[in-house]
């Protein structure tokens, strides 16, 4: 994954901790403390820091990849992104509604190497979402449900976020979520 993910896990471990901590994850997970945001790293890098840093921090990788979802949709504002979020709309549930027309593809203009995932999206009424994702990597469904949960408190809006199912196999993995917006306005 781009160096922008590995940069963002570093930035979330530094918010709560210190550079100390940070650095023995690092090594420990065998991979640089520092990262070139647009340069296309090895996936295993990603999931070893999140595996290190779960056992170090002593909070279950599901957590921290919650978190890490959350903390995304922050990150990538602060790194010059933020008009790429804005573009997909002025209201969570537009947001929502576009998230299946392939949002990463105006991404792939700038990270040409970028391997996203799909979403599709059911609008089951005006307050329920469902949202399928489907990738060729596995493990990640709990950074989803952090990314949705991200979402709501960008738009300042109250949401539920449920992991209805998640299912994996050899080479691809999948999970559907129900977004109840719990505030509509
Ligand atoms: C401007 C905002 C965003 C940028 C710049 C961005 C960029 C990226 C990048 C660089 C990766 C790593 C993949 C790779 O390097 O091949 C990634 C992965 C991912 N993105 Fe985004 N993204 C953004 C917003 C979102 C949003 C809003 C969601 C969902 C609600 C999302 C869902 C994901 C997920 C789940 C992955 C993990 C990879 C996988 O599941 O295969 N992203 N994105």
């Amino acid at each position: 994954m781009y160096g922008l993910v590995n940069e963002a896990i570093r930035g979330m471990v530094l918010a709560s901790f210190d550079e100390q901590t940070w650095v023995a994850i690092a090594e420990e997970a065998g991979v640089d403390d520092e990262f070139i945001s647009m340069h296309s790293y090895d996936d295993a890098d990603t999931y070893a820091l999140v595996s290190v840093a779960s056992e170090k921090l002593g909070v279950p990788a599901d957590e921290i990849l919650e978190g890490f979802g959350k903390h995304w949709i922050q990150f990538t504002a602060e790194e010059g992104y933020g008009s790429l979020v804005e573009m997909m709309g002025d209201s969570l549930e537009v947001f929502l509604r576009r998230l299946g027309d392939d949002m990463h593809a105006r991404v792939v203009a700038a990270m040409p190497a970028l391997q996203p995932p799909e979403f599709f999206v059911e609008e089951r009424s005006a307050t329920e979402f469902i949202i399928r994702y489907r990738s060729h990597r596995q493990g990640l469904s709990s950074m989803v449900k952090g990314l949705l949960e991200g979402l709501a408190e960008k738009y300042q809006r109250q949401a539920a976020v449920t992991m209805l199912s998640t299912e994996h196999t050899d080479d691809k993995a999948q999970a559907t979520f129900l977004v109840e917006i719990l505030d509509r306005h």
